[in-house]
């Protein structure tokens, strides 16, 4: 005979559910079996202490899902057709054995989801600072959006972007870049087009190189598509052309993925002269160019390079850019250029994977660039990390003049410094997280394991000042 548990007030469920829910595990459980009569409405009102409707409703839910059927005068009975038997068995049997461990194609390694707010002092590398994004100006762009929301873009056409978005994109790639490309795919962030350029180039077992201190994001990209990644050595002025002459000679390489306005890790900006070498060299080899230009926006010393992909007559650039660092990193808004059918090809991919971006992110994102708000907030934000650039310089100069022996080249531009403390880092970032310090070391960037480490990153543009330069005296105490 079926007997249930009360059903409770203070739970979140309607009680016909919690009703429906028991007579399910019932049946699941073997304790209904197929062709088992169900008692009464009247029977079960009584055993559950609830009215007739309430019974009713929960019946008749089971007899949509398929759990029970409805006979007249004969009433409820559990489905005949239902193989509970064997389910039994399985929910039996999982309960004395261990359950089934999946055999994934390849080992992704663990999430990381690191936490920025757990920290006192952050010198998270390319952390933009969000308390000085003009989130009021912002929302009356999304208003405006949602206010004149036209039905017929928010479906699934326009893969790769909103028309009025990539309008907006195209014309600030000409006047800021100096970029005359025709056409863009908006991505969900630059990692997004980073994955999407692996799956559309790299076979299993083919290579990408990129500089031996990179982006991790970037490599773990490459290697989810199947690439072996090879490193190529760095010196004062980025990427070795002699390095990569010698890996391209060797190795059967596809992608070459750089950062060359602000090289990620070491902040060096490439001269055009490094640049030219290293494009002829992959015009010669057949081999892509990843131009990640995450950063470019903010340039100090001068106004920027030109990014690789303004002299691209072989057609071998992908141009990638965000807005993590203008906006912020949950805005998930990147975008690619590069040739057609390059172009063509990320964007087939795409929609496999997402069919295309937030809507209303990238309609607010056009309104906000078409106000001229976003330009005034590009040039408000560059003055600051400015600012910002300059109070690190002259606090390490500082602590060099205290007769700290520590080395580094006051970058050109982007958000972080490349100091060498000339001495063994692999021990520091667990005494940092201890002092509540957020800030990355050598070690975190290299693909191939070093025998020692001596540099850390130190981002300057995520917080005020005076954070700067407390969160420098409390980073040297620990030295
Ligand atoms: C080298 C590099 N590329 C790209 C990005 C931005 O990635 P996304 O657009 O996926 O947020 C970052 C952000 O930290 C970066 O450091």
């Amino acid at each position: 005979m079926f007997s249930g548990t009360p059903l409770i007030d203070s739970t979140q469920q309607a009680k016909y559910v919690q009703l429906a829910n028991q007579i399910r595990d019932a049946i699941q459980t073997g304790q209904l079996m197929p062709g088992d009569e169900l008692p009464s409405a009247r029977q079960l009102g009584l055993l559950f202490e609830v009215n007739r409707h309430t019974v009713m409703a929960a019946m008749q839910n089971l007899v949509a899902e398929g759990w029970l059927l409805s006979e007249v005068r004969k009433g409820y009975t559990v489905n005949t057709q239902l193989p509970v038997i064997e389910s039994v068995k399985i929910s039996q049997q999982a309960k004395v054995t261990e359950p089934i461990v999946p055999q994934f194609a390849y080992a992704v390694g663990d999430i990381e989801s690191p936490s920025i707010t757990q920290y006192k002092y952050n010198f998270a590398g390319g952390l933009p600072d969000v308390c000085c994004f003009p989130f009021d100006e912002f929302r009356r762009s999304m208003n405006r959006v949602c206010r004149q929301a036209n039905a017929s873009l928010l479906h699934y056409q326009s893969v790769a972007g909103e028309h009025v978005l990539k309008t907006q994109l195209l014309h600030y790639l000409r006047a800021a870049r100096g970029l005359t490309c025709d056409d863009i795919l908006v991505c969900n962030g630059s990692q997004e087009a980073l994955f999407l350029i692996g799956q559309a180039f790299v076979q299993p077992g083919q290579c990408v190189a990129m500089e031996a201190l990179g982006y991790p994001p970037a490599r773990k990209a490459f290697q989810a598509a199947g690439a072996s990644i090879v490193d190529i050595a760095q010196d004062q002025h980025g990427l070795c052309a002699d390095s990569l002459a010698h890996c391209l000679s060797k190795n059967d390489v596809k992608l070459l993925y750089l950062t060359p306005l602000h090289q990620y890790p070491t902040t060096v900006t490439m001269p055009v002269s490094r640049r030219m070498e290293i494009y002829q060299l992959c015009v010669k080899h057949g081999v892509f160019i990843i131009e990640d230009d995450y950063d470019h926006e903010f340039h100090y010393s001068c106004p920027p390079l030109q990014p690789m992909a303004a002299n691209d007559p072989a057609q071998i650039v992908i141009y990638l850019a965000t807005f993590s660092k203008i906006m912020f990193a949950g805005a998930r808004m990147g975008y690619v250029t590069a040739s057609k059918p390059v172009l063509k090809q990320l964007t087939a991919l795409k929609q496999i994977i997402n069919h295309k971006n937030d809507v209303l992110m990238q309609l607010a994102i056009a309104d906000w660039m078409a106000s001229g708000n976003f330009e005034r907030h590009l040039r408000r934000m560059t003055k600051l990390y400015r600012q910002r650039c300059e109070v690190m310089d002259k606090s390490l100069r500082g602590f060099q003049a205290q007769g700290y022996d520590i080395q580094y080249i006051k970058p050109q531009g982007g958000m972080a410094y490349w100091v060498d403390l000339k001495r063994d880092v692999s021990q520091l970032p667990k005494k940092l997280l201890q002092a509540g310090i957020n800030a990355h070391t050598e070690q975190n960037f290299c693909h191939s394991p070093r025998a020692l480490y001596t540099h850390i990153r130190l981002g300057f543009a995520g917080q005020a000042e005076q954070g700067i330069e407390q969160g420098l005296n409390a980073l040297f105490d620990l030295l």
